[in-house]
């Protein structure tokens, strides 16, 4: 199974991707985890890409493009992946199309603004396995304590209200066309191999995730 999901900052594309990889045991390759990685490690890739990211903007295509191209060929993506948060541009859609790998599903998750505003002020992530909590809606067990682990939970730098913003601004003009994009290929692919789906991010994590379950299956 190989699978894109879409949806703006905060839309639960990594709480979704999460209940996705477990059950369907596939790998979540999230280009922001990768890029949060890179900085971490001060990799010559993380340092191009810390202060963009940090300030709302988009990595170059090319950086993203040489990334997810290396990725995807390692030899856990044979038997399916999921991509999340990537592509995130017609340029980078179009690049991943010359591939010619095929793709069952592209599921978009779509939310207003002001509740994203609410959600990625209230994150708080757990780096090491990229698990998520809000502070109202999601809870760890222990306050700031991941629920596995143990292990602190940190902010990540681009919650700021003004940011996320600029992200979903960049997110309107940038990322959107590129559902666009996919939904034009599932309605014209006779074949009906390519599925595009749309789903209200509103909803509790686990009633969205059996919805995509169920388009999935
Ligand atoms: P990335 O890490 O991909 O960030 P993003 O797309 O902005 O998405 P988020 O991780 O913020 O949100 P999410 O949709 O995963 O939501 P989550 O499940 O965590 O990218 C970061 C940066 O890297 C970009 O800005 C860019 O600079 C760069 N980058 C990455 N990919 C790139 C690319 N392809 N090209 C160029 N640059 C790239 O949920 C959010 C919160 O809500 C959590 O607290 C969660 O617990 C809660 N929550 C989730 N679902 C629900 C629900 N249903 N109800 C209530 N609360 C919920």
């Amino acid at each position: 199974m190989r699978l894109i999901l879409l949806g703006p900052p905060g839309a639960g594309k990594g709480t979704q991707s999460h209940f996705i990889k477990e059950r369907y045991n596939i790998p979540q390759i999230s280009t922001g985890d990768m890029l949060r990685q890179a900085v971490q490690d001060d990799t010559e890739i993380g340092r191009k890409a810390k202060f963009i990211m940090e300030t709302g903007g988009l990595v170059p295509d090319d950086v993203i493009i040489e990334l997810v191209q290396e990725r995807i060929h390692k030899t856990d993506c044979e038997h399916g992946f999921l991509l999340d948060g990537f592509p995130r541009t017609l340029a980078q859609a179009k690049a991943l199309s010359l591939t010619n790998i095929s793709f069952d599903h592209v599921i978009e998750i779509d939310l207003d603004d002001e509740i994203i505003v609410k959600r990625l002020s209230g994150r708080w992530v757990h780096p090491a396995s990229g698990r998520s909590y809000h502070v109202e809606n999601n809870p760890p067990r222990k306050p700031f304590k991941d629920d596995f682990t143990g292990e602190p939970l940190v902010q990540r730098d681009d919650d700021q209200e003004v940011t996320i913003r600029k992200r979903l601004s960049v997110y309107r003009t940038q990322t959107q066309p590129v559902a666009s994009y996919y939904l034009s290929m599932a309605a014209a692919d006779k074949t009906n191999t390519l599925k595009f789906f749309k789903i209200d991010g509103s909803q509790p994590p686990l009633v969205i995730f059996e919805k995509i379950a169920q388009e999935l299956e």
